[in-house]
């Protein structure tokens, strides 16, 4: 068998990196891929869409596991498309880029809500292990560590304090023009921590093996560098 080249090695490389909401998982996950040259993907886009599909249909959460098989028809009558690049996630529902609609507060939780159905999840992670499998990347969300690739070549799981999350999310949804006050921003971060580490289904763990990294008080540059260390180390 011939040897693959670097770039083919480097091509299959898979990064995961989990946490809680805030903690920095997206803003270091891309800046990871463009920095390895390498696709990004942002599971979490792709039960935020499913959750605009909800809300688009009447939903409002919390969600029964009666509305299970209506969020599943949702996905089923619903084409949903997901691109990765090393610059970022394109999500299309039904052709049409829905980025900006699935980043609003409410796309959050009910984003929270639907990801907790184990039929959502049944659908989607195959798809996420399929996009990994093609060209590797940096994948982040919650279970990518536990669940989606527990042999990742390397597993992050960034985390940081209430307050800096909080923080951090607020001054995101401001710079959109999504203006909520810090509290509300905290309170609806609490509400989705809760029904993200609380839940059955694949709820958010470290996964074996993680290395662990405290964001709170550090430049997201800070953690990139030391992740692109870890990579380095492992290549
Ligand atoms: O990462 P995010 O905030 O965009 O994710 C939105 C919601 O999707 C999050 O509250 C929990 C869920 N999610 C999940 O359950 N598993 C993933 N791998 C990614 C996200």
């Amino acid at each position: 068998m011939a040897n693959s080249s670097p770039e083919d090695r480097e091509s299959r490389l898979i990064i995961v990196i989990d946490g809680p909401a805030g903690a920095g998982k997206s803003t270091v996950a891309s800046r990871l891929a463009s920095r390895l040259e390498i696709p990004y993907l942002d599971t979490g886009a792709m039960y935020r869409a499913v959750g605009l599909l909800a809300i688009r249909d009447g939903l409002e959460p919390p969600l029964d596991e009666g509305a299970s098989n209506r969020v599943v028809d949702l996905m089923n009558r619903h084409r949903i498309e997901v691109e990765a690049a090393d610059g970022g996630t394109t999500i299309l529902v039904d052709g049409r880029d829905v980025g900006e609609d699935i980043r609003t507060p409410e796309c959050s939780l009910m984003a929270s809500a639907v990801s907790a159905l184990a039929e959502v999840r049944k659908a989607l992670v195959p798809l996420q292990r399929e996009l990994g499998l093609q060209n590797g990347g940096v994948m982040e969300g919650r279970d990518i560590g536990t669940v989606v690739f527990p042999d990742a070549d390397l597993k992050v799981f960034l985390t940081a304090s209430v307050d800096e999350r909080a923080r951090r999310r607020h001054v995101d949804l401001s710079e959109r023009n999504l203006e909520t006050s810090l509290e509300e921003v905290r309170e609806q971060q609490q509400q989705r921590d809760l029904q993200d580490t609380s839940r059955a289904e694949s709820p958010l763990q470290v996964a074996r093996g993680s290395v662990v990294v405290d964001t709170t008080g550090l430049t997201l540059d800070e953690v990139v560098e030391r992740l692109f260390e870890e990579v380095v180390r492992i290549r």
